[in-house]
């Protein structure tokens, strides 16, 4: 079926799109840079890319979208530009919170929110009551999120557990630490699309990433639009995914 919206055709017979998809929104900086406009002017024009990639991914039939936006690391950053993205971040749910209703997508956060300031976390849960009922797609922005420090708070969950007689150190399984991560209800992304060309996590989803296929391109985050996003969808419809197993035309 190809859904016509924004004057994008939507092939999603075509194309195995992912239902979990992770994006480490990286370049900002850069794309402002190449403009000679401030770095804050790089996040919103990031923040607007956000909007687009949220419509896109809803259209194509993604289910879950996860997107880095703040680490636990980025505090190291120079305090006015913290203060920038925060205040990015309030207006980002404010503004656009009309058009992602219309668009049906639910929003939920996932980092260390507890440790927020309370603006932010009041910001974070006015988005998420207010969207509870939207089921086209979730948003999860990962904010004030770092892949250590969720293993840590699911770390602490189970050993707590352990310490109250509810279980033994051998009862911990695999399974029993994904469900003690801040969203156990999320699928693991199948994707993770990384713009601005650099090869690496950056602490993103550590735990959640063990077999999601990376997918890098050296085009800066604001400028990452649907071109790029179809292309990333086709390549990964077209790798094998093997789990540590064989290929199906291998096994049999
Ligand atoms: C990395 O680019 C980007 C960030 C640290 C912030 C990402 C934030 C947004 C895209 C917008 C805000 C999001 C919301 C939810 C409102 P960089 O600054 O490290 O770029 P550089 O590597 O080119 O310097």
């Amino acid at each position: 079926m190809a859904i016509l919206g924004k004057k994008k055709t939507y092939d999603t017979e075509g194309l195995k799109v992912p239902v979990s998809l992770g994006v480490i929104m990286d370049g900002n900086g850069r794309w402002a840079k190449k403009r000679m406009l401030p770095r804050s002017a790089g996040h919103r024009a990031g923040a607007e890319n956000l909007k687009e990639l949220c419509r896109n991914c809803g259209n194509y039939g993604v289910k879950y979208l996860t997107v880095y936006a703040f680490s636990t690391e980025n505090w190291a950053r120079p305090e006015d530009e913290v203060h920038q993205l925060m205040e990015l971040f309030v207006e980002f749910f404010e503004k656009y919170d009309p058009e992602l209703e219309e668009e049906g997508i639910r929003v939920r956060f996932t980092g260390d929110i507890a440790s927020l300031p309370e603006n932010i976390r009041e910001v974070c849960k006015r988005g998420e009551e207010r969207s509870l009922h939207r089921n086209k797609m979730q948003l999860i922005v990962a904010f004030n999120y770092g892949g250590r420090r969720e293993l840590e708070y699911a770390t602490r969950l189970i050993a707590q557990k352990v310490k109250d007689g509810e279980i033994n150190p051998e009862d911990i399984t695999e399974d029993m630490i994904s469900q003690n991560m801040y969203l156990p209800d999320v699928p693991d992304p199948e994707l993770i699309i990384r713009p601005s060309g650099e090869m690496r996590l950056s602490n993103f989803l550590l735990w959640e990433s063990a077999y999601s296929e990376l997918w890098v391109s050296e085009t800066l985050w604001p400028d990452f639009g649907y071109d790029e996003l179809t292309k990333a969808f086709s390549d990964f419809a077209r790798r094998d995914r093997r789990f540590g197993g064989l290929s199906k035309k291998d096994a049999k």
